[in-house]
């Protein structure tokens, strides 16, 4: 057993990339790339619903991590 506990995941889930946002934020600190370039590469948004694109461009900047097309 480890004595750190897990960290919980509680952002937000999309469906079309099978990640939570948390999820995409990491591939987006492992490799930076502008937002619409992100929604193909890292998250599933650009050929998805789209529903969440909103929310997780704000949860983005919120972490310093969205980049200008
Ligand atoms: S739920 Fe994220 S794009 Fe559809």
């Amino acid at each position: 057993m480890s004595a750190v506990p897990e960290e919980v995941d509680d952002s937000p889930y999309c469906c079309c990339s099978a990640a939570t946002f948390q999820e995409i934020l990491e591939r987006q600190r492992a490799n930076p790339l502008p937002f619409m370039e992100l929604l193909m590469v890292h998250a599933g948004c650009g050929a998805g619903c789209g529903s969440c694109i909103g929310d997780l461009e704000a949860y983005l900047r919120s972490h310093d991590a969205y980049l200008e097309d």
